[in-house]
């Protein structure tokens, strides 16, 4: 008759085993979390106000020679890296006074700009330059040369949005300084615009192949005049309000290959309904007062405000006053892997349950985040 066996005997056993294995640097994937383990990125607010005295401080003290360009990160408390605002994407205050450049370099990532206060400052993309004013979407995509610089009266502020986090997961982060501080001008100013502004024309002698759109700034007075047109004949998406993507004009597709950009027009009153999608997608407030509810807690934002919706988290946005959300995220990524799914909520007529309100985190020490709980 054979015996029993031992439970402590066997729990000897395997432990002893498991240290064998770890000896030979493996690992035993049944006593890994694997597939099931969260993201660590939590949902997030930064307040434009709690900003904008720290950048008018890094320009007053930190010369920008030092700090190539002057920027300050919004990092997820709940990120250890403790620079990113998700796991894949960075959302950045950058600062520039009057008269200054940041040099031209260029990198693997793909960034964007958005533009939240001042005029007179420029972008130039592969010699193409283009000023912006606020809510000015303007691309840097990857590996065109870059720089910026600041030709008005005013200090100006605008919020970067990069994907460097994702670029490094996938260990092809390349970066190039331009021997010169700007990179030849070479076309006209604004003429992307003016050869692809209209949307639906395209000029047939020109042939771009490039996976991002050739258009460098798709001007904010042009959205929002669209999506005003828009939104008298349809309150559109139950769950994004009127929500429009910039596309490139030339397939329709996101304007970059890694990063998709949206702008949502929520009328005054407006609720929208929760849903949920794979990516994380960041949020800036262009224009307007509301709040959101995300992973079940309220998120009251303002003007100027920037938030961001981890990956699989159920989203709802309420605006008290007319209000235009930017957006991006690496949903386009995720659509080209088949990596991206997205859900209704169907319960509680399609509204979260409010499990408390958003309060700014305390600060962790230096280089440690503050772990969300699994
Ligand atoms: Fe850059
Ligand atoms: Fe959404």
């Amino acid at each position: 008759m054979k015996a029993e066996p031992d439970p402590d005997k066997q729990i000897q056993a395997m432990d002893l085993f498991y240290e064998q294995v770890k000896r030979v640097h493996g690992r035993a994937l049944w006593q890994t979390q694997g597939a099931s383990k969260k993201s660590p990125t939590i949902p997030y607010l930064w307040k434009y106000k709690d900003f904008r005295p720290l950048l008018f401080k890094a320009a007053e003290i930190v010369p920008i020679e030092l700090a190539e360009r002057r920027v300050l990160v919004m990092a997820n408390p709940g990120i250890l890296t403790d620079w990113q605002a998700s796991n894949t994407l960075l959302a950045n205050l950058q600062i520039i006074k009057p008269g200054e450049v940041a040099r031209s370099h260029r990198h693997a990532a793909c960034a964007l700009r958005v533009m939240v206060e001042g005029r007179g400052a420029y972008t130039a993309v592969d010699g193409e330059k283009s000023y912006m004013d606020p809510g000015d979407f303007v691309t840097t995509p990857n590996w065109t040369w870059h720089d910026h610089g600041n030709e008005g009266e005013e200090t100006v502020i605008w919020l970067d949005g990069l994907d460097i986090p994702l670029v490094q997961g996938l260990e092809t982060n390349f970066f190039e300084i331009y021997p010169d501080a700007k990179y030849p001008l070479s076309s006209p100013d604004d003429l992307s615009q003016r050869l692809y502004g209209s949307g639906s024309l395209r000029p047939t002698w020109i042939k771009h192949n490039a996976l991002h759109s050739p258009l460098l700034n798709y001007k904010f007075a042009q959205t929002y005049a669209a999506l005003k047109t828009i939104a008298e004949q349809t309150d559109g998406s139950p769950y994004d309000g009127v929500c429009v993507e910039y596309t490139n004009p030339l397939t329709g597709g996101p304007a970059m290959a890694t990063i998709a950009c949206f702008a949502s027009l929520l009328c005054s009153g407006t609720r929208t309904k929760a849903h949920r999608h794979a990516g994380g997608t960041v949020y800036h407030v262009i224009q307007g007062t509301g709040r959101s509810v995300i992973g079940g807690k309220i998120f009251e934002w303002e003007e100027k405000d920037t938030f961001v919706v981890p990956s699989w988290t159920y989203h709802e946005h309420q605006a008290q006053a007319e209000s235009v959300l930017f957006s991006f995220s690496d949903s386009p990524v995720l659509q080209r892997l088949g990596l991206y799914r997205e859900e209704v909520l169907e319960e509680h007529g399609g509204y979260q349950k409010i499990e408390g309100t958003f309060k700014p985190l305390p600060v962790p020490e230096r280089g440690v985040g503050v772990q969300q709980k699994t």
